[in-house]
């Protein structure tokens, strides 16, 4: 049976003092003394052993400023002993204190428990001292026993660049996103959104989206730590969303970033948002297959990349001139009465309409405009004929069907968003398309998509709706990627961009 092993938490005391008072007896701690160990420490470690929902086990260390590690205590419930669970828990003691730089480990433990002195034996301990008559009250001596953690600090250091546990940081617009990634694999990805904060002004309010990312971006982090089950000092590196997006927003996942950089000695990536949608393909495919042309539609951005490479070389081809296919949405749903976000309630309304009801133009794509601006994209012009449409029907007190506008709308938008991607493919022998951003949420683009990729023989991927809309485990995966590649960490002087160019995949 797999136990999981997770931090241990404050509110975790109860379940642990039972399991230390039927362990110790008349030698267990008192409550008080556990209560202060759990508390939040730079230098404590606790952690605790779970079977399902409940503790059966626990052990920390206490390490001093990176220099040695000891054991403070482990014990694992009558009822699970046998199982591993003390060599699960050690190994992970071990692990954390490396990290930490600790380059030996210390531990007391009862002469009168050779189970225990051979499991410390088997990973490293020896004896270095005994101390007489230590366990009281019945005067039960104490091995003093000692590993050198040197090979394990080397160890680790090594796997820090192989397989690097990532934390990243996304606050570009009102999604505050922190994910936690180790090596390609996807460990966290919690995210709290300040939509409904700006629904009732039908889009993404700069200021409010910033304060919201204030308040939440601490608990946002902590479910993060707490889902994949780490410690922040297990984490190898920091990367963060530096632009481009909103700027009062970038900032305070920036500062955040820098500031648990600073705090925790960990090296920091600064890297760019459309990059990371589309390195997130790389936690469910295990690589971003290259090259590949990536079209990434969302609320604020609509751009055509091509990606020769994913941490050296992104290009851009086009993106649009106005406003971003998401905010299209939004707009037309606002003028349509139908609500905010834009995007699900015109899939919604769109479904019984008929999507040749009404001819809207498609921006952009005439033969002169597909010269100059072939990969770039153009929306403001189709939501003010969608505006012209209604009010021309309303002045004629005529009955127009809000799902044929919404679905003839939404069918321009999708024309010309696949039209041009599949034309990028085609037009750089490029046989891949890599979808990203909120607007991928809509079924007509995903259905047209593949139709047309299909077609073409163009290999469509579209990640999981979580990994598409904005979120931190694109920033870590991105994060991990350029590592994994040998990447130096950013210096601490990076600022947060909100034009920042997609060439620039990582902020030095
Ligand atoms: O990537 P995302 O979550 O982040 C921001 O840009 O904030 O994208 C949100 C955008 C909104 O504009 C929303 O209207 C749009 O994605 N969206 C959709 C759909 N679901 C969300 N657009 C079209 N169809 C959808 N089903
Ligand atoms: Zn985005």
């Amino acid at each position: 049976m797999e136990f999981a092993i997770r931090v241990a938490t404050e509110a975790d005391l109860d379940e642990i003092f039972a399991i230390e008072q039927s362990s110790f007896d008349a030698t267990a701690w008192p409550i008080q003394m556990m209560a202060y160990e759990l508390s939040p420490s730079p230098t404590r470690n606790y952690f605790v052993a779970l079977d399902g929902e409940k503790i059966i086990a626990y052990a920390g260390i206490s390490v001093v400023q990176g220099n040695h590690a000891d054991v403070m205590t482990i014990a694992v419930e009558q009822r699970a002993r046998g199982k591993g669970l003390g060599r699960k828990l050690m190994n992970r003691l071990i692990s954390v204190a490396a990290k930490r730089g600790a380059r030996e480990m210390f531990l007391e433990v009862r002469a009168d428990n050779p189970v225990a002195q051979n499991l410390y034996r088997s990973l490293g301990f020896e004896q270095i001292d005994l101390r007489r008559g230590y366990y009281q009250p019945e005067g039960i001596d104490a091995v003093i026993m000692r590993a050198d953690l040197t090979a394990k600090v080397a160890e680790l250091a090594q796997q820090a660049i192989r397989e690097p546990l990532v934390l990243g940081i996304e606050s570009s617009c009102d999604e505050t996103g922190v994910g936690i990634v180790r090596g390609n694999t996807l460990l966290a990805n919690v995210i709290a959104s300040s939509m409904d904060a700006h629904a009732r002004f039908g889009g993404v309010v700069p200021e409010i989206a910033a304060r919201a990312h204030l308040e939440s971006l601490q608990p946002t982090l902590r479910q993060a730590l707490r889902t994949a089950g780490v410690s922040l000092d297990e984490i190898d590196a920091i990367a963060v969303t530096n632009g481009p997006g909103l700027a009062g927003a970038l900032m305070v996942g920036v500062g955040a970033a820098k500031a648990l950089a600073v705090a925790t000695g960990k090296p920091i990536y600064a890297v760019n948002h459309l990059v990371g949608h589309v390195g997130v393909d790389v936690l469910e495919r295990g690589e971003v297959v290259t090259p590949t042309i990536a079209l990434l539609v969302s609320g604020g951005h609509t751009s055509l990349l091509l990606v020769r490479d994913l941490v050296s070389d992104v290009e851009l081809l086009g993106e649009t001139i106005d406003d971003a296919a998401g905010e299209a949405f939004d707009k037309v749903a606002r003028l349509l009465v139908l609500g905010y976000p834009g995007g699900p309630v015109i899939d919604k309304a769109a479904a019984e309409g008929n999507p040749k009801a009404i001819r809207f133009p498609r921006g952009l794509t005439l033969p002169k405009d597909m010269e100059k601006h072939r990969y770039d994209f153009s929306f403001s012009g189709l939501k003010t004929a969608v505006a012209r449409w209604v009010e021309m029907a309303e002045s004629k007190g005529e009955d127009f069907s809000v799902a044929d506008v919404a679905a003839s709308f939404r069918e321009a938008v999708v024309d010309v968003l696949v039209t041009k991607a599949v034309a990028a493919c085609l037009d750089n022998n490029v046989p891949r398309l890599l979808l990203g951003g909120g607007v991928v949420a809509n079924r007509r683009l995903r259905e047209v998509a593949a139709e047309r990729c299909e077609a073409a023989g163009i290999e469509l991927r579209i990640p999981a709706l979580s990994l598409c809309t904005d979120n931190g485990a694109m920033i870590a995966a991105l994060g991990a990627q350029l590592i994994m590649a040998g990447h130096e960490p950013s210096t601490l002087d990076f600022a947060a961009d909100s034009t920042l160019s997609v060439t620039s995949i990582q902020t030095s």
